[in-house]
């Protein structure tokens, strides 16, 4: 097992990254504040992780609110089912929740402990790569809006993430391929030694190799924690791990949320920030070749769909929540394992990249 911190004084936790840590009742106990854990998870991961959490948390008090699955129920509607839940059983305070599931459990789940009795103890079992190297991590909750994703929300930070890398192992292969899109992000804005280790451990990483996953999935939470104790609520840097993430984000609004996944989106995002880099000169065309053909051997894509051109970015792009005074703010590589925020991006360049 591989432990690290996310350092925000007293609001410090720890990250367990390892095989088979569901059953491990230590890391749990150690969070639990009294007898009461209410797991929140849903339909499609409760048959195959919930007995096993459940078994591990046989010395308190457990119940379990199994929501049913996908993006469209993380909404305000869910958030008050599950709040009105808790009313009636008479938890209290002193009550733990657990999110055992990929991103939309964690931030629903994340988003209920922020707010039930003004904020209860919390517990992030991160399920998908995804969840794992990048949600579960920092303390961001949130539902959805009908006017925007994760609009409502909060900052709430876990009292530990608990990491199970044998949970990938039933991810449906497409998933683990999105997730793959967030590892790639941290490599290209933040670590050219972890973009090359990636480059160099493909075939492992996509055999679930046990201690290549585990160094990898170790490295994004590091970098994220990093950052995180930096800028806490995203003031600066922490804006640096939207990279991708404007153009991303549009491609998955015009597409209809579900039919893209968000890291295939994201993908894309972060090849047209690399090639907005090169017309910029802030980038070598070599490095964007390299940045391409990481993202293509995940079998990642790198092009939006076919009919999405300029004017159908720009759509979505004026809604972003990275649009600030009017100026689009764009992060860009300047390097493969650096990057900056600019807003001085010019349409032309834009359309320049993307296409009329
Ligand atoms: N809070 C943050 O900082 C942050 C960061 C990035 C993304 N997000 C949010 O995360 C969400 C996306 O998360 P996601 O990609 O994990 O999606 P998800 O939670 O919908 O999970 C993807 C799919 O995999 C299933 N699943 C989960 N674990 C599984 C397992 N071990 N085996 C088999 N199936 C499993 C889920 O039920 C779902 O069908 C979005 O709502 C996004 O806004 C939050
Ligand atoms: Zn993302």
């Amino acid at each position: 097992m591989d432990k690290l911190a996310v350092q925000l004084g007293a609001r410090s936790y720890p990250i367990s990254i390892g095989e088979n840590l569901l059953s491990s009742a230590k890391l749990f106990e150690s969070a639990i504040v009294n007898k009461k854990v209410m797991i929140i998870t849903n339909n499609v991961v409760a048959p195959l992780y919930l007995q096993q959490c459940e078994k591990t948390l046989q010395n308190f008090q457990v119940e379990h609110i199994i929501l049913p699955d996908g993006e469209k129920y993380k909404t305000f509607k869910t958030f008050e089912a599950i709040l009105n839940t808790l009313l009636k059983k008479k938890y209290a305070r002193d009550t733990t929740i657990v999110a055992l599931g990929g991103g939309v459990i964690g931030d629903i789940a994340g988003f209920v402990a922020a707010c039930y009795q003004r904020g209860v103890a919390f517990i992030q079992v991160p399920t998908t790569v995804l969840a794992q190297v990048d949600s579960s991590v920092g303390g961001k909750t949130a539902v959805n809006h009908p006017l925007g994703k994760n609009m409502i929300g909060a900052f709430y930070q876990p009292q530990t993430v608990i990491i199970d890398i044998n949970c990938l192992k039933t991810l449906p292969k497409r998933e683990f391929v999105a997730g793959m899109a967030e590892v790639i992000k941290y490599g290209v804005i933040y670590d050219r030694n972890f973009f090359d280790w990636l480059n160099d451990n493909v075939d492992d990483i996509k055999a679930l190799e046990a201690d290549k996953i585990t160094y990898m999935i170790k490295r994004c939470c590091a970098i994220k924690a990093e950052i995180v104790a930096q800028d806490e609520k995203e003031h600066g840097i922490r804006a640096l791990l939207n990279l991708g993430h404007t153009f991303g984000h549009a491609i998955e609004a015009e597409q209809g949320y579900g039919n893209w996944l968000h890291g295939e989106a994201v993908a894309v995002g972060i090849v047209i920030a690399a090639k907005i880099a090169l017309t910029k000169g802030l980038i070598e065309r070599e490095e964007v070749e390299q940045i391409m053909l990481l993202i293509d051997q995940f079998n990642l894509p790198s092009a939006p769909p076919e009919l999405m051109k300029y004017s159908h970015f720009a759509k979505h792009m004026q809604l972003d929540k990275k649009v600030l005074d009017g100026k689009i703010r764009l992060i860009l590589p300047t390097s493969i394992g650096t990057g900056d925020i600019f807003s001085d991006t010019s349409e032309a360049a834009m359309q320049s990249v993307i296409g009329l």
